[in-house]
């Protein structure tokens, strides 16, 4: 028998982090089969090689635009506190799975945060870098130099990112119960006191 369940995201959230990680997928292996010849069969998935490269800026583009509302319904709660800090020195303890003791977490822990301002540093380079060669549109603005450079800082912020979901990925599904919180919205209450302490007497508090 579940004990109580406390809500975290709201459908709205919901449909926004899977419109992104949708997004990501599409132009996640439209840019690997440019990136390297043994990936190029997932020019397939996309009708051919033409159309691949014509619809691969445009899903990176709505990647954007759905993490840009993510990032402001999220950033606050993602801000680096000394409590995350102090967190940080006994992360060691956590990754052998001894959470008794740890300095307590709020809505994300320091891990989390990482995971998060590494996708909006790394979304804003693939955007920016992007667009200095995304042609018939924007290419022209800028020389041959500063395309090549463009073309090497986009590849390795998508290594970041494609890294870094990696590991967001395997978190979600290391933490037991966690999973849900995306797919339902909601967490069982001892998920919450065991990871997000703080979060769980913050969302209780007045009941
Ligand atoms: C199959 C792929 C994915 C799974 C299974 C997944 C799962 C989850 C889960 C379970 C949470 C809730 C964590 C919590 O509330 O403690 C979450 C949060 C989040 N996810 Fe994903 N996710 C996936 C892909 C992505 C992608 C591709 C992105 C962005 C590029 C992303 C960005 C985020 C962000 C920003 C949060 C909020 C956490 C924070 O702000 O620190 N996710 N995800």
């Amino acid at each position: 028998m579940m004990g109580k369940m406390l809500q975290r995201y709201k459908d709205s959230d919901r449909m926004n982090h899977w419109f992104i990680a949708l997004m990501f997928v599409l132009a996640g292996l439209s840019g690997l089969a440019f990136f390297h010849p043994a990936f190029f069969f997932f020019v397939n998935l996309f009708g051919g090689g033409p159309w691949t490269r014509i619809l691969h800026p445009f899903m990176g583009l709505l990647m954007v635009i759905g993490f840009v509302g993510m990032f402001f319904r999220l950033w606050r709660d993602n801000l680096i506190t000394d409590g995350d800090r102090a967190w940080r020195k006994e992360m060691g303890r956590m990754l052998k799975g001894d959470k008794e003791g740890l300095p307590p977490v709020g809505k994300y822990n320091y891990g989390q945060k990482m995971v998060f301002w590494l996708m909006t540093l790394s979304l804003v380079v693939l955007l920016v870098t992007g667009v200095m060669f995304w042609r018939p549109w924007f290419a022209p603005y800028f020389s041959i130099e500063a395309m090549r450079v463009a073309v090497l800082l986009h590849s390795a912020s998508a290594v970041v990112l494609i890294l870094t979901t990696i590991m967001h990925v395997y978190a979600a599904i290391w933490v037991k119960g966690t999973i849900r919180a995306m797919t339902r919205g909601t967490v069982s209450e001892s998920w919450a006191k065991t990871n997000h302490p703080l979060w769980h007497q913050e969302v209780t508090k007045g009941r």
